[in-house]
């Protein structure tokens, strides 16, 4: 039983608070189907989200089976089912997939045979079953809903909530669906809660609640509904509603309340009687028996562990990543050709540098001459080489924000919505992070290695490989951790790009800046941390040669290294908190 008690949900607005949710206080059995109906921005979804625990109640008291939802007993992850008005399902993925990432997230199976029979049963209740290899991309309106359904349906929710699950569908589909919702309630004592804008196949439900201005105008059996109303025809409720004002409404509501509930539980007895309605016994003596928590415990289906959700996103995202050709094609060329263009720049910097005492003259014209020349081409060198550097640098940045910009905030609705259903944050961001790593080293590594085999440097190629990887590592890290806080993925990448188009002019490796700004801004600048690393690590012999051509200093390899990291493990926090916020709008 589901029971709201003067249940409201305020927000402030100028200074004053405003009810959005203005103490609606309904009771809901189980096994029960009902429709939640009324006019645009009366607050349907808002009170559907008061519910489900995402918004956080200001006033009043939820029971569900006798326990007050307030009190931090929250529905477990598996005994709720959310299906919003958004897709929760990714495009790239099958049908079949969709329900299966959904299975292995939300629920510890004992097996693969327990695992399949989840999965089998969720697509032949939501009538998918004949579609289960179709991708979710070339799925109709109304599959996708049912999918929607599905996904939650693999938890055995006690409880299942839908928003606008009809919306926007053809009146046959939608039937169907209103059908299917109607199914669901009959068995296991499901409660449907169904948030519609349409008072089509209202006999369908057990009961109709009608909002306005987040509050309760009816609540009771749809077949009292016209006459409450004192209308016709079920299309005239809306323009009714606006006649009178809410609290009126509401007022009015509360003299009929008891007696419309006794009717609904006449019916409800009728039901189980005739075997329409199914409420399995024991069920009903654990539900009922709130001084029993363990035996409740039990019988709840328990969420996986961090690791095994780990795993299971790993693959899913592996999996989304090579069925999208267009982004396995501008990775692999993003890869392979940037190395190649820094490698067109590469030979001027290996000139041969002579020495001076290799050419003594005896001609002092001769030799002072000859002294101009070697300056020219060390200075020549010595840029040539700072230049790719940091070339290097900052093509890698690039390669890093286009990694992760988008790999949290493209997402961000299903991820909550997961969340929502029993998903950790850790697994969910060490998933991403083990994803992230495996472009980074490849993009990294090649970008040494290429570069390195057209014209290999002196100094140290290890340490030089190092400062790259770094360097993209750092970019990845920073930028996931703007992807975790921005709220649409434009916004996100926008930031990113922004980020690496800085680096460059605030490294100082082009133009030295003024120290007063330097100081500010270099502890923050990752590509000027790679750059001097890695000039320390190649330019051994030609140390000269580069300290010759710019006027920034070249901070000592080690204070890079622990600044990149520092870069990283930063990144990796912000991308925490922002994964671990509440993010739903
Ligand atoms: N977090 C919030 N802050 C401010 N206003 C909000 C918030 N959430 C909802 N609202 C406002 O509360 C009202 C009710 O919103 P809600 O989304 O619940 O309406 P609805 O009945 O679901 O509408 P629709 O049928 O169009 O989906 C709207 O005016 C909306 O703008
Ligand atoms: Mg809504």
């Amino acid at each position: 039983m589901l029971e709201l008690q003067e249940v409201c949900f305020s927000i402030e607005k100028d200074g004053d608070e405003v009810n959005l949710v203005d103490h609606v206080s309904i009771r809901v059995p189980r096994g029960h189907f009902m429709a939640i109906v009324g006019p645009s921005g009366c607050g349907k979804t808002t009170l559907l989200k008061t519910i489900a625990g995402l918004n956080a109640e200001s006033a009043g008291t939820l029971l569900w089976n006798g326990k007050s939802l307030s009190d931090g007993h929250d529905f477990e992850p598996s005994e709720i089912g959310y299906v919003p008005q958004f897709s929760i399902a990714y495009d790239p993925l099958t049908v079949d997939e969709s329900i299966e990432a959904a299975t292995r997230l939300r629920v510890r199976t004992t097996g693969s045979a327990d695992l399949d029979a989840r999965i089998d049963r969720a697509l032949e209740e939501t009538g998918l079953a004949a579609i289960a290899d179709r991708p979710v991309k070339v799925l109709s309106g109304g599959q996708k809903r049912r999918l929607g359904l599905a996904m939650e349906l693999v938890s055995d929710p006690k409880i299942l909530l839908c928003d606008e699950v009809t919306s926007g569908l053809d009146p046959r589909s939608e039937r169907e669906i209103v059908k299917l919702l109607h199914e669901l309630s009959r068995k296991e004592g499901r409660i449907v809660l169904s948030v519609t804008h349409s008072l089509a196949h209202l006999e369908l439900y057990d009961s109709i609640l009608v909002l306005h201005e987040g509050r309760v105008a009816f609540h009771g059996p749809p077949d009292m509904l016209t006459h409450y109303f004192s209308v016709k025809d079920t299309e005239e409720v809306y323009p009714r509603l606006a006649t009178q004002a809410s609290d009126r409404w509401q007022s009015s509501w509360a003299k009929h309340r008891e007696a419309y509930y006794e009717k609904i539980e006449k019916l409800r007895a009728k039901n189980i009687r005739d075997g329409e309605l199914h409420i399995p016994e024991a069920k009903v003596v654990v539900d009922d028996d709130p001084e029993n928590p363990e035996k409740q415990q039990d019988d709840a289906v328990r969420t996986p562990g961090v690791v095994s959700q780990f795993a299971t996103l790993l693959s899913r995202r592996w999996r989304i990543f090579f069925r999208d050709r267009g982004q396995v094609f501008l990775q692999l060329a993003i890869m392979l050709c940037f190395p190649v263009l820094v490698s067109l720049f590469s030979d001027k910097a290996n000139v041969p540098i002579r020495s001076l005492s290799d050419m003594r003259q005896n001609d002092v014209m001769a030799e002072l001459a000859e002294q101009q020349s070697v300056r020219q081409d060390t200075m020549k060198a010595g840029s040539a080489l700072s230049g790719i550097i940091m070339f290097q640098v900052v093509l890698l940045g690039l390669m890093g924000s286009n990694n992760s910009a988008r790999e949290i905030a493209g997402e961000r609705l299903i991820y909550e919505k997961e969340k929502f259903g029993g998903l950790s944050p850790t697994a969910y961001l060490a998933s991403k992070v083990a994803f992230l790593s495996c472009l980074v080293v490849a993009q990294s590594l090649w970008m040494a290695v290429f570069v390195n085999i057209f014209s290999p440097f002196d100094g140290s190629f290890g340490q030089h490989a190092v400062f790259l990887l770094l360097c993209n590592g750092a970019m990845t890290a920073v930028c996931l951790g703007i992807s975790a806080m921005m709220k649409t993925a434009e916004q996100a990448s926008l930031l990113s790009i922004y980020l690496v188009g800085f680096q460059l002019p605030l490294s100082g490796a082009v133009l030295a800046l003024p120290e007063k700004i330097e100081v500010i801004t270099r502890p923050f600048i990752s590509a000027y941390w790679a750059w001097s690393g890695s000039v320390e690590a190649l330019a051994t012999t030609r140390n000269l040669a580069v300290k010759s051509v710019i006027s920034t200093s070249i901070t000592p390899q080690q204070m890079c290294f622990y600044l990149l990291g520092l870069h990283i493990v930063v990144g990796l926090l912000i991308s925490w908190f922002g994964a671990k916020r509440h993010q739903w709008e």
